[in-house]
């Protein structure tokens, strides 16, 4: 496999010698591209004598084969260990200001960044939005570990041990090609309700875990149609998905029916609004029009999954989500249990929300049971983990019914 390793100006460059040794050791075609800060730490002939290819940091070196898009577009796989504060930023903005840049603007390989820096580096507003921003983007982030850092503090912040980025790194682009072949349509994002032309009635998903279970379904080869309600704004749908708008409960449960029929697998992961307003206002309500207080009637939404479910043609896998607030995870087990039974569904993959869980998170942890009601499998890990931990999860269950 062709591997790019980045290499930037942090002290754990060191511990990446050790990395780009064990994908050479493996067999690997490995091309290092440092940047001039990494070259502070370790030095260029290192890299070239243990990668065992050329090495260069500048898009103005090796012109003649197009090197700065070059390496990018012959990746299957491109790891950036360690991944500092500034590149991370960098990566964000899409800047090419260097080969490292051109090559990741360059590449649809898989993007795996290993971050090292200091807690306090990690955990500014800065950083955690360029998280945000690049997770959303597909990119996947192992680390960083809590430990000793340089300086004697400790925290999160030490990159990751070279063992655990190579097997991360590998096992996505060894992902099995287990949805080939299949259609897959998944619900996400929450629907809001109008009121008048200017205010709804929405609630707080983001569309994170089913935009993830769109695109980990697509690396595995199925071809998938994301039915979006409201997705925050950085939550991107991944290009090989085909996304169809749906704001409201009813243009959901619409688009849900035409597309269903189609579909091998449904995974119904949008918040739905189990109420609607009866009487939507077309002009924008003002408050003279209901001094001292308005009361709006509200009207119960058809349940959606539930007439998939009664639709369902053969060979037809159904799954649910339920967001639950919770005790524990024995009240969320016997709630995931009742839910699935009076649904109907193959699955139904449960978790615990609160004030403060749940949302707006790039974790999640899944709880996943039968049709009978047992648990199957509990997931958690980056909302991708727990993505491609159901779809797993579906396909035992297909194998189990096709046999
Ligand atoms: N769902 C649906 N149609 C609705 C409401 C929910 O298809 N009108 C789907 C959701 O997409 C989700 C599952 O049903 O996959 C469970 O949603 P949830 O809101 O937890 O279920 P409810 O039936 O609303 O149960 P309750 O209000 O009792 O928690």
């Amino acid at each position: 496999m062709f591997v790019v390793v980045g290499v930037t100006g942090g002290i754990a460059a060191y511990k990446t010698v050790s990395l780009v040794r064990l994908l050479v050791k493996a067999g690997h075609d490995v091309h290092v591209i440092p940047t001039e800060d990494a070259l502070r730490f370790v030095g260029l002939p290192t890299w070239e004598a243990l990668s065992r290819n050329p090495v260069t940091t500048s898009v103005h070196d090796d012109v003649a084969r197009v090197r700065h898009v070059a390496l990018g577009q012959s990746a299957d796989l491109v790891i950036v260990a360690p991944a500092t504060a500034n590149t991370l930023a960098a990566m964000a903005a899409g800047l090419a200001s260097d080969l490292l840049g051109t090559t990741l603007l360059a590449t649809t390989a898989p993007v795996v960044v290993a971050p090292a820096m200091h807690t306090e580096m990690w955990r500014h507003p800065a950083t955690a939005h360029n998280m945000r921003v690049l997770r959303a983007r597909g990119v996947h982030v192992v680390g960083p570990a809590d430990g000793v850092l340089t300086g004697g503090d400790s925290g999160p912040g030490r990159m990751s041990e070279p063992e655990e980025i190579v097997a991360a790194a590998l096992a996505l682009v060894e992902r099995p090609r287990d949805l080939a072949g299949l259609s897959i349509v998944v619900s996400a994002g929450g629907t809001r309700e109008p009121i008048d032309p200017v205010r709804f009635i929405g609630n707080r998903s983001s569309g994170r875990q089913g935009v993830a279970i769109a695109r980990a379904a697509a690396d595995r080869g199925a071809d998938v149609t994301l039915v979006a309600a409201h997705l925050d704004a950085d939550v991107r749908p991944d290009p090989r998905v085909e996304v169809i708008a749906a704001g409201t409960a009813d243009d959901l449960g619409r688009t849900m029916d035409a597309v269903a029929p189609g579909a091998d697998v449904i995974v119904m992961a949008a918040a739905v609004a189990d109420y609607s307003v009866a009487a939507v206002a077309d002009h924008k309500l003002r408050k003279q029009d209901s001094p001292g207080g308005l009361t709006l009637e509200l009207v119960e939404n058809r349940d959606i999954v539930a007439g998939l479910v009664a639709r369902r043609r053969v060979g037809q896998t159904i799954v649910a989500f339920a967001a639950e607030t919770v005790a524990d995870d024995e009240e969320l087990r016997e709630r995931a249990r009742v839910k699935a039974a009076r649904k109907g569904v193959d699955l139904l993959a449960a978790n615990a929300v609160g004030w403060a869980q749940g949302f707006e998170t790039v974790d999640n942890a899944l709880t996943i049971v039968g049709r009978d009601g047992d648990v199957v499998a509990t997931a958690s890990g980056s909302k991708d983990d727990t993505a491609h931990a159901l779809l797993d999860v579906i396909v035992a269950v297909r194998r189990t019914t096709a046999s």
